[in-house]
């Protein structure tokens, strides 16, 4: 159990709103180990963003524990990198200042750190270009650079590509699997798409309808290297709809609890 680079036990969320509490997740336990990529799929509403905003400091589980390395999480850190779905680069600064900016150490060793992390992500010609100039993939492409160039622990990322059309979002699916399949880093990645989740994965968690829990575990046996080939094979399918039910069923109990409240 020591080995997990990220343990989530007994996380429980309740929101104090207008209309009363909102109780979002309600005994999320898992493990994620080192240098596994995780998926966290589930139907909207059900507590991935909760979840993902608990372990990366930004919000306070209401009960149980999360730790990284085996140390409690308590408020953002540096063991901790994350990409949202929506940009959170600084428009004033350079995809190249965009990314020192979150880097410690000399200038020289934070230039050279970002060019590296630029280069990673195929934006070494870019490093002077400004967000706006840059396209939705290439602007998430900066915000990913900027998250693996302080060497987390852990890569947090809550629908990275959800903002994004189709094409780009498969090139940027087949970008992220490339660095992973060199780095081997410890990710833990949010979607409700299932077909990135199958596609981006070692393990998918499927989490229940709200209050969100961990209802499936399915580990994702689909051969690495993965490329877009991987997408049209037998065995794709088979995880695919195995995803597809589960979540399905749980949206189904999100549709009726909406229609009986009617
Ligand atoms: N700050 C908040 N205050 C009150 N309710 C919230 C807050 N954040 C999320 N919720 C509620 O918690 C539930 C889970 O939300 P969220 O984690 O965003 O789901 P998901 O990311 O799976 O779509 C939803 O019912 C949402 O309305
Ligand atoms: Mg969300």
């Amino acid at each position: 159990m020591s080995e997990a680079k990220l343990s989530v036990s007994g996380v429980r969320k309740v929101f104090e709103g207008r209309a009363g509490e909102v109780v979002a997740l309600d005994g999320v336990d898992f493990e994620i180990a080192e240098k596994e990529f995780v998926t966290v799929i589930g139907t909207s509403g059900c507590g991935k963003s909760t979840m993902l905003s608990i372990i990366a400091g930004l919000e306070e589980e209401s009960e149980g524990e999360v730790l990284v390395n085996g140390e409690p999480v308590h408020g953002p850190g540096r063991d901790r990198g994350v990409v949202f779905q929506s940009y959170t680069l600084f428009p004033w600064m350079t995809a190249q200042k965009n990314v020192e900016f979150a880097l410690h150490g000399t200038k020289g060793e934070r230039a050279d750190i970002a060019r590296e992390h630029l280069e990673l992500v195929g934006l070494e010609g870019f490093a002077d270009a400004y967000p706006s100039q840059l396209s939705g993939g290439m602007r998430q492409r900066i915000a990913i650079a900027r998250a693996l160039s302080y060497k987390p622990e852990v890569l947090l990322m809550d629908e990275p590509f959800g903002a994004l059309d189709a094409q780009t979002r498969q090139l940027m699916q087949e970008l992220l699997t490339r660095i992973w399949e060199e780095h081997r880093l410890t990710v833990m990645f949010v979607t409700h798409d299932i077909d990135e989740a199958v596609f981006l994965s070692d393990r998918v968690l499927v989490m229940t309808a709200r209050p969100g829990r961990i209802k499936e575990d399915i580990r994702v046996g689909v051969e690495r290297p993965r490329t877009f080939e991987v997408l049209s094979t037998p065995e794709f399918f088979e995880y695919k709809s195995r995803l597809l039910e589960a979540v399905r069923e749980e949206s189904l109990k999100t549709a009726t609890e909406q229609l009986a409240v009617r």
